[in-house]
């Protein structure tokens, strides 16, 4: 999209201050201008004579400065804005209305490349203040956008809706979200056309929030985009509780507006307080969809994601192999075999702890931390040591945030889960959820967590949660405050996280809620990967990995191999190399043929990681309703890629085009891993360039259902 030709374009620092400045007084006689500049993106703004802030919606046509209320920035509620509100205030004198006048904008290079610009907004009647905050990364046309709100009033205000972001956007708007259920996250996307009204992405799960809505969503403007085509908006709510995005289509355009859920969620705020929004991070493309999550992907791998740029590691998980069965002979039973295949991390899952009430089942133990001495006789030290010596790195599963009720930390604390008075206890998996508001369980979260990552020789664990919210009610948080329990957590939940980063620099984490109930870029900045779904059957994983992809790099979904759906071991195997490599096999017992596939598929996940993950992602073929999916990577210094194929059911075995090879080099085939029985790929061996490669395809060694193909290009030095 080309930047709009605004005449008054002010220099930086400047901003509505100066447009105040020049026409005299807060309400100006001359509405001035600004950008917000990314490569390829330029949000536009002006103010009004009546000194409230505008915007340019985008994909409109060049301007026309905006001054109808419809295109307020920020608008909000109870003085004469109609539609729906990204603000909603009721003051301490309890006036329901609140106005907006622009006073300033501040701008800060933090970085070559990376601008923090800020716009201060306030009401004349009240001191009271407004802080819309964006920072604008050129290169990948990556915005975060956020809102900072804060008061001298005579006594609390009470916020009722306080979005992140609320950007406008020409009329003719389609929205690609992505509905889901345990087991089917982010499987199905739905791409539907913004008619008049409003359409709502929301959540009210509390905790595991995004179970079945996605935060995540894509816009695209004046039609369908696709791989290649088609001006779009990428935008991705960083935030792990209720949220909202609404799309609402009134007279001026459509407006996104997505934060904090207004639901239930009353939030009182102090005087000299500030409330700070999650971050909204929007991308942009002018160049479709494919370009849209490449550039995405380089703002995670720097911003969004722990060590983005660290290789992840090869990683064999009990879970589905032993499940709560195991104890430590059974365990260390598996690490010679994971050594010999190739593994490097072993992940130790559900079951190790709960005495009085061993976890032996779902049903008991959680919330008691203390190694099961029948189990582990000696704790978890001998058994990480033994990983150790045996060549893997150890890690360890928790679920600080939950308890059973048949555990000994509910018997001394009954008072600490988050329930409604008066109600019968509802379960979901035989638990509940710790109120995290309250000091003593923050205290006792932080210990768990202490001193289980603290055991030697522990380096990566997995942080799960396995039930949402019901009955929102906190035994800690007075009458008035019940409202406030939906944020509270969830802010305390991210102090949580920070302190174990922070204090953990070298312990990789996963992030899992039962599956992808956590896949949100508000958790994720404290964590290195997550549980994508507990669903690792391959081929539903070809498809839901597709879509995640839109919004995370694959050095961030965790893709096991397991024996989910019963597929051929090789097809499972070349789907989990395409991300980040995991096993959930019980490799003692697996016959001699699929561990020869498995550490094929493992020494050729250690060889092509160097691409895969830093580089970058073309999404070639839908495997939604296709016989087949493609992808492929390549690598930031285009020498090498690679090309994945994942054939679903029998079809023609014809090439496939992979994308951003440099055209004159040449580069030479190699097949990965080849399926045993199975003749190599035609081309195995051949020198061709990029340029050839992009036109004539890469003929893949399948062309029947649930086989797959995966193919090294690289480059002559
Ligand atoms: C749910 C997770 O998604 C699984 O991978 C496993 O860790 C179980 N919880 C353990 O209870």
């Amino acid at each position: 999209m080309k930047n709009h030709p605004f005449t008054h374009l002010l220099p930086a620092a400047l901003g509505c201050a100066a447009a105040v400045l020049l026409a005299g007084h807060a309400h100006a006689a001359t509405p001035a201008n600004f950008s917000i500049h990314t490569a390829s993106l330029a949000l536009n703004f002006s103010v009004g004579k009546d000194g409230r802030l505008y915007q340019l919606p985008i994909g409109a046509p060049p301007p026309e400065t905006p001054t109808a209320r419809d295109a307020e920035v920020y608008p909000q509620a109870g003085d004469g804005y109609i539609w729906e509100p990204a603000l909603q205030v009721v003051h301490a004198d309890g006036n329901t209305s609140t106005d907006l006048v622009c006073d300033d904008l501040t701008r800060t290079n933090e970085a070559p490349g990376r601008e923090v610009i800020r716009v201060h907004l306030h009401d004349p009647a009240y001191p009271f203040e407004v802080t819309i905050c964006f920072r604008a990364h050129h290169d990948t046309d990556v915005l975060e956008q956020w809102v900072e709100i804060q008061h001298q009033e005579a006594g609390e205000i009470t916020l009722l809706n306080m979005k992140s972001t609320s950007l406008l956007l020409s009329t003719n708007v389609y929205l690609t979200h992505f509905f889901g259920d345990w087991a089917k996250e982010m499987l199905r996307p739905i791409t539907e056309q913004i008619t008049p009204g409003t359409k709502v992405l929301d959540t009210k799960l509390g905790v595991r929030a995004e179970q079945f809505q996605s935060p995540s969503f894509i816009l695209s403007l004046n039609g369908r985009a696709t791989e290649t085509t088609g001006e779009v908006l990428g935008g991705s709510l960083a935030w792990s509780g209720n949220s909202a995005c609404e799309f609402d289509n009134h007279a001026e355009g459509v407006r996104a507006l997505c934060g904090l859920n207004a639901f239930a969620s009353a939030y009182h705020l102090k005087p000299g307080q500030t409330f700070t929004t999650p971050t909204m991070i929007w991308v942009w493309s002018d160049h479709g969809l494919g370009d849209m999550s490449r550039k995405l992907h380089a703002w995670a791998r720097d911003f969004g994601v722990r060590d983005g740029h660290r290789p992840r590691a090869a990683l064999l998980n009990n879970w589905e192999a032993t499940g709560f069965d195991f104890d430590f002979n059974r365990i260390a039973s598996l690490f010679g075999p994971a050594k010999q295949i190739g593994t490097e991390l072993f992940l130790l899952d559900d079951g190790w702890f709960g005495n009085k009430y061993p976890r032996t089942n779902d049903a008991a133990g959680l919330g008691d931390w203390q190694p099961n001495h029948q189990r582990l006789p000696d704790g978890l030290t001998p058994l990480a040591a033994e990983a150790v010596k045996q060549g893997l790195r150890f890690g360890i599963w928790l679920e600080p945030e939950m308890v059973n009720p048949k555990s000994e930390l509910f018997e001394q604390h009954p008072d600490w889960v988050i329930r409604q008075p008066k109600r019968e206890l509802e379960l979901q998996r035989h638990q509940l959820v710790l109120d995290l508001t309250r000091p003593a369980v923050q205290d006792f979260e932080w210990q768990t967590i202490h001193d289980v990552l603290s055991v030697p020789n522990v380096t990566y664990a997995k942080w799960d949660c396995n039930r949402y919210l019901t009955q929102p009610g906190s035994a800690y948080l007075p009458a008035d405050r019940q409202s406030e329990l939906w944020i509270d957590y969830v802010q305390a939940l991210y102090r949580l996280m920070d302190r174990t980063a922070t204090t953990f620099p070298d312990t990789e984490l996963m992030l899992c809620s039962g599956g992808g109930g956590r896949a949100d870029y508000g958790a994720l900045r404290y964590f290195h990967e997550f549980w994508p779904s507990d669903n690792t059957d391959p081929v539903t994983r070809v498809a839901m990995q597709w879509d995640y992809s839109y919004f995370f790099p694959p050095l961030t979904l965790a893709s096991h191999v397991t024996h989910w759906g019963n597929r051929p071991m090789h097809f499972a195997c070349t789907v989990a190399m395409s991300a980040r490599f995991g096993m959930d096999l019980d490799l003692p017992h697996l016959p001699a043929t699929d561990q020869a596939v498995c550490a094929g598929a493992i020494a050729a996940y250690k060889q092509i990681r160097d691409v895969t993950l830093p580089g970058d992602l073309y999404r070639l073929e839908d495997p939604h309703d296709q016989y087949r999916g493609a992808i492929n990577f390549v690598a930031p210094d285009q020498a090498r890629a690679v090309v994945f194929v994942f054939q679903l059911q029998d079809g023609p075995q014809t090439a496939v085009r992979p994308q951003g090879l440099a055209p004159a080099k040449r580069y030479t085939l190699h097949e990965l891993n080849p399926a045993p029985g199975r003749p190599a790929i035609p081309q195995e061996g051949h020198t061709l360039t990029g340029e050839e490669l992009m036109r004539d395809g890469v003929i893949p060694s399948c062309s029947r259902a649930i086989e797959a193909s995966a193919i090294e290009l690289r480059a002559e030095q």
